[in-house]
């Protein structure tokens, strides 16, 4: 079995302990030609390079929901199933979207630099912020955790509109396009998964579309935003703020946005927490020990 990429210890040495899985690149060409299953993260991903150094792989094992570093189409023309981890970390990343919404329209860490820098000691004020209770948020993408960041908000009275590829069954109102989601909402959020199909998304257009009183919230991927075109929008004052878990070259950060108070910058920790990083390494085990005893997974992807 190889590891491919840098697996949380947890799962790293439950991997080694179970399975006597060894790091890729530590891996000999005969003992790789051997492996049926890699395990990966979104972090890392299994590349066209990696399958052909393992010519035997029937399965890829995803620690994490998103799996767009994995070349999918390549792994599946090798008759290579992969798996990843959702419905476990719906919860947690939905949370962190909420708690995202909320910082940015309330400046909330901007808040608490302000303190930490004597600012309030000295007499100064904090200026005004945005009411969240009853803004208009669109969710663009709505899965398992667009889905259940809808269901948290609305306990906002929040007004929810919502773009996927094809409308749900669902009790908001669904628009047609990005542009036109972003047109009639004052928040952004960004749910929708990472890959080809979702690059840049959020362009230009759909960021002009949102205006300088829009706030924009990403904990999809950083490829489904065109980050180029919501840096000029901040700083030339046509968008009112970001929340971002996610970037573009994770984990470097526009040095533009570093020193901005109407963004609140995260490392990628949507669903870092230790009850769902602990589940998330049970559903990898539950996936390999599936995948080593009747050659299929338990949850594939889509
Ligand atoms: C995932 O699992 O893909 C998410 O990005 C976790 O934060």
């Amino acid at each position: 079995m190889a590891m491919v990429g840098k697996l949380r210890a947890e799962l790293d040495s439950e991997l080694r302990a179970l399975y006597g899985a060894v790091p890729l690149d530590d891996l000999g060409t005969d003992a790789a030609a051997r492996a049926t299953v890699a395990v990966t993260s979104g972090v890392w991903g299994v590349r066209t390079e990696h399958l052909d150094r393992l010519p035997g792989l029937g399965a890829v094992v995803n620690f994490g929901v998103g799996y767009d570093t994995t070349d999918v189409e390549e792994a599946r023309r090798r008759g290579v199933q992969i798996a990843n981890t959702p419905d476990v970390l719906t919860d947690c990343v939905a949370d962190t979207t909420v708690g995202l919404v909320i910082d940015v329209m309330r400046r909330l860490s901007a808040a608490d630099r302000f303190v930490r820098r004597g600012k309030w000691a000295e007499g100064q004020v904090p200026p005004l912020t945005r009411r969240v209770t009853g803004a208009r948020v669109g969710i663009l993408g709505l899965g398992r955790i667009g889905s259940a960041v809808a269901r948290r908000l609305s306990g906002f009275d929040i007004e929810l509109t919502y773009h996927s590829r094809t409308p749900r069954d669902v009790p908001y109102r669904y628009a047609e396009s990005p542009v036109e989601l972003a047109q009639g909402c004052d928040v952004l959020a960004v749910t929708s998964s990472g890959g080809p199909e979702s690059h840049h998304l959020v362009d230009a257009e759909v960021i002009a579309a949102l205006g300088p009183d829009g706030y924009l919230v990403n904990v999809a991927r950083g490829s489904v935003v065109d980050e180029v075109a919501l840096v000029a929008a901040l700083e030339a004052g046509q968008l009112a703020g970001a929340g971002l878990d996610v970037f573009a070259d994770e984990p470097h950060v526009p040095a533009a946005l570093l020193g901005r108070d109407d963004v609140v910058l995260l490392p990628h920790l949507g669903s870092a927490t230790v009850e769902t990083r602990s589940a998330m390494t049970e559903l990898v085990l539950a996936n390999v020990e599936r995948f080593l005893s009747d050659g299929t997974l338990l949850t594939p992807i889509g």
